[in-house]
């Protein structure tokens, strides 16, 4: 859809920015912290790049009040980020540290006298590590039943204080890379395990909705989801087919119970033939049809493109050395992989990639805009969306053209899709300051603001404002009218660019 003009943002939006405790805070056993997950996965050798830990990551939390500060220059009116649960309950229940608690507070206190808004979730992946050692983390609906007084006990805390609440921050990933590929906390290759942490997390992220609601219906809660939409490889019906089990297996098996309170139909279908269900109580349905978010968080990084599966494509078939014939041998990929007779992924031959290999795929943003808000009708705030690139600091300055280029095109793709009809109230970049990235270390930076660090701990920790810090607070104070199709900013005169300040 072409559109002359583009609609305004509404005036209340929210340009913020966001974090989470793990990556950037530091302190990691420090006034009573517990341990968490985390700090002992990053341990364990070879799991992270060059054995990188979150100990000192940026020390935000020594350093919250020079950072607020850059974020009240920057004009910045939202603040996403994540209390570590261990912090406030050193072994996930029981016993509250008061100091951790205490630097919240202060954080949120500072945040607010400085205008902007906090925006808290409750869980970025660091669970206590107590949990996991008790009841086996996720896999024990204990954990749940821990999960949910600690939100509680949060949202009468800061009651008045904080509105915007999300519950778990991409709950596809930490549940797929930790019980499936092994790659995060607690390292298991299971898929059934996955699944049954995975229903876990849906009936406690369910409580503490309606939890939250009950408590006080002014608050707004929702969960941050990971999403990336999937292309068909090209118009053969078998990959258009392949692009919609792939949608279904990827976004609509999470984002359906989130808003609907139920699994999707083909995907829980096709599962539940393999024996791979989780095992769903009926009581759960009940819980898991009673709570229903404000709002959804989309957190957009790319997409992904996908064919016919290997069993219905000629072509693939010849490739690959599987034995389509053999029926146990079925069952046991099956296992492993229910989503090897949906779809297989190929790759886009349109879009570049990052040094990460990440597609950059501004359109690609509006699309999920459009096809997240099209199926669940419900506001949407981006809760992340950045690129990880390898900053230099030289001579005090951080010249981060290919950020601000990437930014600029997702937000003109944002602004498009508002004008398409799609609600969107807010949008946080990934980050604001540099931080861990969770296995690629301290070089992969995505934040407005440098922070002097490398692998091993070494570095002042200064922070240095690099040229998207300008950027981003331009983009701020004309409240996005700086993002236009036309022309970029540069290209504007300098009357100009006075008018677009003004609106
Ligand atoms: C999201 C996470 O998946 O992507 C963030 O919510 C993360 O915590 C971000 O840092 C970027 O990922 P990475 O692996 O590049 O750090």
């Amino acid at each position: 859809m072409y559109h002359k003009f583009l609609d305004k943002f509404p005036p209340q939006f929210l340009w913020g920015a966001a974090s989470a405790a793990y990556q950037c805070e530091g302190a990691a056993a420090e006034d009573g912290k517990g341990p968490s997950v985390w700090d002992a996965f990053c341990r364990i050798p070879g799991k992270t790049r060059n054995g990188t830990t979150g100990d000192t990551a940026v020390d935000f939390y020594h350093r919250f009040e020079e950072d607020i500060a850059l974020m009240k220059e920057m004009g910045l009116k939202a603040f996403r980020f994540s209390v570590s649960w261990s912090r406030v309950f050193p072994e996930g229940e029981g016993n509250i540290n008061r100091k951790g608690l205490e630097f919240y507070d202060h954080l949120i206190d500072r945040l607010l006298e400085n205008g902007i808004e906090p925006m808290v979730t409750l869980y970025h992946w660091d669970l206590p590590l107590a949990l996991q050692e008790k009841y086996g983390g996720w896999l024990s609906r204990k954990t749940a039943d821990a999960f949910v007084p600690y939100a509680g006990f949060l949202f009468a805390r800061w009651r008045g204080k904080v509105r915007w609440w999300i519950t778990f921050n991409e709950q596809n990933v930490f549940t797929g890379l930790g019980y499936r590929f092994a790659a995060h906390p607690p390292g298991e290759k299971d898929f059934r395990h996955m699944m049954q942490a995975n229903h876990i997390v849906n009936l406690a992220n369910a409580r503490t909705v309606r939890l939250a609601h009950q408590m006080d219906p002014t608050f707004r809660i929702g969960p941050s989801f990971g999403y990336g939409p999937s292309y068909p490889l090209n118009a053969d019906p078998g990959n258009v087919l392949a692009a919609l089990n792939a949608d279904a297996f990827n976004n609509d098996w999470w984002l359906d119970v989130y808003v609907k309170g139920r699994y999707p139909r083909f995907v829980l279908k096709h599962l539940e033939r393999l024996g791979l269900a989780p095992d769903i109580r009926e009581e759960d349905y009940a819980i898991l049809e009673g709570a229903r978010p404000d709002f959804l968080g989309m957190n957009y990084y790319h997409g992904g493109t996908v064919q016919a599966n290997v069993f219905e494509n000629p072509q693939l078939s010849k490739q690959k050395t599987l034995d389509t014939t053999d029926p146990y041998q079925m069952q046991a990929d099956m296992e492993e992989s229910p989503e090897k007779v949906m779809f297989e992924t190929a790759r886009n031959p349109y879009l570049e990639s990052t040094e990460w290999g990440w597609e950059i795929d501004p359109k690609g943003f509006r699309v999920a805009l459009r096809k997240m808000y099209d199926r669940y009708e419900l506001p949407i705030i981006v809760t992340e969306n950045g690129i990880g690139t390898m900053d230099v600091l030289e001579n005090g300055k951080i010249h981060d053209t290919q950020r601000i280029e990437y930014l600029r095109q997702h937000l003109l793709e944002m602004r498009k899709a508002i004008t398409d009809g799609v609600e969107v109230i807010g949008y946080c970049a990934w980050s604001f300051t540099d931080l861990l990235s969770w296995l690629n270390g301290y070089r992969k930076r995505y934040g407005f603001v440098y922070v002097d660090r490398d692998e091993q701990d070494g570095g002042t920790l200064n922070r240095y404002r690099k040229d998207s810090f300008h950027w981003y607070a331009d983009v701020i104070r004309s409240n996005g009218n700086s993002i236009l199709p036309e022309r970029t900013i540069d290209e504007l005169t300098e009357q100009e660019w006075k008018q677009v300040c003004q609106k």
